[in-house]
């Protein structure tokens, strides 16, 4: 024997079968959900600059892309949309003739089995870029008016489980969407389409590679007034509380990797209901960024802060490394 024993967990790490058997966390393509950029126009596939791997995509170019995801063996994307008019409603969300509306079909024709989820919100909708209708503002701080809000995130969501979304993501933080929403859907027959709401979504600068590829960056202030205080955690409680309490499904916190902590609280808060978490723009960016650099390792770096968004108590992650990861891992 040696001056101190190898030790039961070193003797669980020697070989490579052996840390296999006793891994805790483990991820899968399917509980990864893929975000997509879908532009008004034809025959264009725009790199996003600060997303490399991610595009802006006209319609036709989605049969394409939808193979090529289902393939990789991913089952589910967020859909997102940039429309070719803005005015201070957002209208262009709510039209039939909208992106989304135009993008669901040709989504579910080309993979009738992927899982779509819409997006829910305004900012790629209004010529300000706020979340939703504003009321006034003084410089940083934006009024939203949140009733008139509420009716018509109902409305977009409605219209886009006609469409054919299977899941309804609202993400403004309004007060009260999950209810507005949950009514809207029942009155319309959409009883059966779930709510996965962003209920825990900060204010913070990790959005920023999102607001280029998405075309809503707010044209003045900014989303403090709606959107979380990244000091706070009790508070991301109370926001899943009344989330729940509204009828959603499901919870999300966003960002994801600098918020290890609230995913785990609200984990172990509330078991019994599925968590997302968002990896957000601006975490794939720096991951990303420092790779290309040649400073860190990419598909170490991201399977690790994957894994432990995973071991943090997400049950599925949506990330732009989706298409990445599934191939790491086949
Ligand atoms: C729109 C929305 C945003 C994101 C998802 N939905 C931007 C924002 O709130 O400013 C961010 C996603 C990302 O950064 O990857 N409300
Ligand atoms: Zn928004």
């Amino acid at each position: 024997m040696g001056q101190f024993p190898i030790t039961r967990l070193r003797r669980l790490r020697q070989r490579a079968n052996i840390r296999d058997l006793v891994r805790e966390t483990h991820l899968h393509p399917g509980k990864l959900v893929l975000p997509l950029f879908i532009k008004e126009g034809k025959n264009f596939k725009n790199p996003i600059a600060s997303m490399p791997g991610h595009f802006q995509l006209s319609v036709d170019q989605l049969p394409e892309e939808i193979k090529s995801i289902t393939q990789l063996g991913i089952k589910s994307v967020m859909l997102f949309g940039i429309p070719s008019e803005k005015d201070g409603l957002g209208k262009m969300s709510y039209s039939d003739h909208g992106i989304i509306q135009k993008a669901i079909p040709v989504i579910k024709k080309a993979a009738p089995d992927l899982l779509v989820m819409a997006d829910v919100c305004f900012c790629e909708y209004t010529d300000h870029g706020h979340c939703g209708v504003v009321i006034e503002h003084e410089h940083a701080e934006v009024n939203i008016d949140n009733d008139k809000t509420l009716e018509l995130l109902a409305k977009q969501a409605v219209s886009y489980a006609k469409a054919g979304a299977d899941i309804i993501a609202p993400s403004g933080n309004m007060d009260g969407m999950v209810l507005a929403i949950r009514h809207g859907l029942d009155d319309a027959g959409f009883q059966h389409i779930p709510i996965l709401s962003y209920s825990v979504k900060y204010a913070s600068a990790m959005y920023g590679p999102f607001r280029q590829a998405a075309e809503g960056a707010p044209k003045f202030g900014d989303r403090r007034t709606y959107q979380m205080d990244v000091a706070n955690s009790n508070e991301a409680l109370r926001e899943c509380a009344l989330d729940i309490s509204e009828g959603a499904d499901m919870l999300m916190v966003k960002p994801a990797h600098t918020y290890l902590d609230v995913i785990y609280r609200i984990k172990e808060t509330y078991p019994e209901l599925p968590l997302c978490a968002y990896h957000t723009s601006g975490e794939f960016a720096m991951i990303k960024a420092a790779s290309e650099k040649g400073w860190m390792d990419e598909q170490k770096s991201a399977l690790e802060i994957l894994t432990a968004i995973q071991r943090a108590g997400a049950d599925f992650i949506i990330t732009y490394f989706a298409k990445e990861v599934a191939a790491w891992l086949k």
